[in-house]
């Protein structure tokens, strides 16, 4: 028997982007140079692509609202460039890169499209990097200068309000991995870098707080990664100890606790001395939250390998750690297809951490979706892809995970760090030679799953009850 799976009632449902991965137009609003300005400009991302044209959506954006409107998709998530708003990180705002956000909130809300805003999606100013960049204390309280600028802007419009996205990344794929901006391989330096990560959402938090009405809902978006061993020795279960504990602990703690996990503290004391915790800290940075952002995107599965750690990696203190291929086929960038994780990560979650309400702010795959002769995009994997996490959700939400929404990872073919144009998450096709848009299948079925509220059984069309 065919089951129909129905999401809560007022469930959220949308489609994401960040600033740096679409707008393009670098040289606008006197915008200022952001760390990944430079990182693409110095030969760091694959075949030298950079997002200095991306999806041109500075110069689209009211095209791209209302696409986003005949398609039906209710919520909006987006992301400010810290660069447009103050150019070198400091200082006065540009007004027209306050303007350009504010007239894509009006935009947004002249369409009916409920807009969610995210402060930080890495694109630093390049002049606060190179002051030091977030290993400096002074990044967080410049980012809560910054934070207010843009409330006093946008604030009276929009409710739904992220501090950073991701600071794993931002710190440990930034300044341990040097796969991302701003390309640094200092593991003592990604430790305090996750450190102001996390103080520069807490310091904004009071400062949202104090510019935004009381009906605001302000919180950080996290991506949780479960870890698995490969096998049962103490050596492997204590690498899934580590790798967890940097993935998902070093946030959860502090954010939802008010500390960092002891565990996670001593793996870490082999590479930074963790001066830059001070007094006074934990509590910033745990001050309450209205709601969560979780980024799934898959699992880690670890296992003991001495010898393992020869290049610099994104866990600082934990070494000898193998991490395997995905045992399933792989979506185009190679990251395994495990929507159980997403159930996992939401369950743990509701039953360690007792959070705030959950939204899931990016789930998506990059598939080889190429137009057919008609000019169409049947993406049927990405389909298969969103139903199996959506599925995954309801489930959580039956075990009893309060889940108030689902934002699909992305809007628009886009940018995607490092792997430059290589990779298509959008559920609506960009053509980078002509910038047109074609809605893939894949935005069709999302958009009738969002306006039903509810998962079909099968891959078509929700169907009528
Ligand atoms: C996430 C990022 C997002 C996008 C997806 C694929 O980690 O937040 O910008 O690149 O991965």
């Amino acid at each position: 028997m065919a089951t129909t799976r129905t999401f809560p009632d007022g469930f959220l449902w949308g489609v994401g982007t960040s600033a740096y991965q679409i707008e393009g137009a670098v040289d606008l609003d006197g915008r200022g140079t952001s760390v990944w300005d430079t990182f693409a400009a110095t030969g760091h991302v694959r075949n030298d692509d950079s997002g200095a044209v991306a999806a041109d959506h500075r110069r689209r954006m009211a095209d791209d609202v209302a696409l986003l409107a005949e398609l039906g998709i209710p919520s909006y998530r987006f992301s400010v460039a810290w660069p447009r708003v103050q150019p070198d990180g400091v200082g006065p705002a540009s007004p027209s890169g306050l303007d350009f956000y504010r007239q894509l909130v009006d935009e947004l809300l002249a369409h009916g499209i409920e807009p969610v805003v995210t402060l930080y999606h890495w694109d630093l100013p390049q002049a606060l990097e190179d002051a030091g960049g977030w290993p400096e204390r002074s990044t967080a309280e410049h980012f809560a200068r910054y934070a207010g600028l843009v409330a006093g802007a946008i604030g009276d419009r929009v409710t739904r309000w992220t501090t950073i996205n991701e600071p794993w990344c931002a710190s440990m794929l930034g300044y341990a991995a040097g796969i991302h901006a701003p390309g640094r391989t200092d593991p003592a330096a990604a430790v305090g870098a996750a450190h102001h990560l996390l103080l520069a959402h807490g310091l904004a938090v009071d400062v949202l707080r104090a510019e935004l009405p009381a009906t605001a809902e302000i919180g950080i978006t996290l991506n949780p990664y479960p870890v698995h061993p490969l096998g049962h020795s103490d050596a492997d279960r204590d690498a899934a100890r580590r790798v967890d504990g940097i993935a998902n602990r070093l946030w959860y703690d502090p954010v939802l606790r008010g500390e960092y996990p002891d565990d996670v503290l001593d793996d870490l004391r082999s590479v930074s001395d963790l001066r830059h915790i001070r007094p006074g800290d934990l509590e910033q940075i745990a001050r309450p939250v209205d709601a969560l952002g979780l980024n799934y995107y898959r699992c880690y599965h670890v296992a003991h390998d001495p010898g393992a750690s020869a290049s610099p990696s994104p866990w600082p203190g934990s070494t000898d750690v193998h991490f395997a291929e995905p045992a399933s086929t792989p979506t185009a960038n190679g990251w395994a297809v495990e929507p159980e994780g997403l159930y996992d990560a939401l369950v743990r979650l509701w039953r360690d951490y007792d959070p705030p309400p959950l939204y899931a702010h990016e789930i998506g795959g990059a598939f080889p979706d190429e137009p057919d002769a008609e000019g169409r995009v049947i993406d049927a994997d990405r389909i298969a892809f969103l139903d199996a996490h959506l599925q995954a959700c309801h489930d959580a939400v039956a075990t009893g995970v309060d889940l108030r929404g689902f934002f699909v990872w992305s809007y628009l073919d886009n940018f995607e760090w490092a792997e430059g144009y290589a990779h298509r998450f959008g559920v609506v096709h960009v053509d980078f030679a002509t910038q047109q848009r074609t809605p893939k299948a894949s935005a069709l079925w999302f958009a009738d799953v969002a306006a039903t509220n509810r998962l079909p059984n099968g891959d078509g069309p929700a169907a009528a009850p």
